[in-house]
Formats: C-alpha cells, structure tokens, sequence
C-alpha cells in the first residue's frame, strides 16, 4: 500500500462499466493493493481482494447478480459484507463451507 493520503483520498479509475457487462467480477491492482472489482445490480463494488475465510483470491470468483461467491468454499459475500467478512470472523468459522 502506498501511504499517501493525497492518493488514498482520491478517485480513480479500475474499471470501466463496459469491463464489468462483459465480466462481471475482475481482479486488479490500485496502489499497490489487489482489489476486486465487481458487479452488482446496477452498481459497481471494489473491494479488497481477500475472502479472509481462507486467504483466497475474490476475484476469481463469480456472481449471481447480487453476491460475490468465493470460489473456494462457495460462500456468497452481499454487498454489505463490504470487506467480504462479517464482524468477528476468523479463520474456521465457517469449517461449515466445505460440506
Ligand atoms: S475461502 Fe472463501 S469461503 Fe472459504
């Protein structure tokens, strides 16, 4: 991550709508970070580009239009998830995933 809040603090482009209508969940890099970038309805969500379940990559993922569903343990993250963890989360809290 780059530390400098002029950049942190300011817009930019990671995708292009017309990206997510032919792909709706893409993988990329904004200062320094992977973030994800998906569809969801009519909106476009960037999160950062970690299913904190088991470090696995969101973005090679898909969607069902509403949630991004993990690829490893196909858990759907809603949008509100946010940072695509509920509060409290550790790692095995969801041993419940891979049935
Ligand atoms: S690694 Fe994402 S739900 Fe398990």
């Amino acid at each position: 991550m780059i530390p400098d809040p002029l950049l942190i603090n300011d817009w930019h482009p990671v995708a292009s709508w017309q990206q997510l209508e032919a792909a709706p969940v893409l993988g990329t890099r904004l200062l320094g970070e992977d973030i994800v970038v998906w569809r969801c309805g009519d909106q476009a969500l960037v999160w950062q580009d970690l299913c904190i379940h088991r470090g696995t990559r969101l973005s090679l993922g898909k969607t069902d239009g509403e949630t991004l569903i993990c690829p490893y343990h196909a858990r759907p993250h809603p949008p509100e998830d946010g940072s695509a963890s509920a509060a409290g989360e550790r790692p095995g809290s969801h041993d419940d995933a891979r049935r």
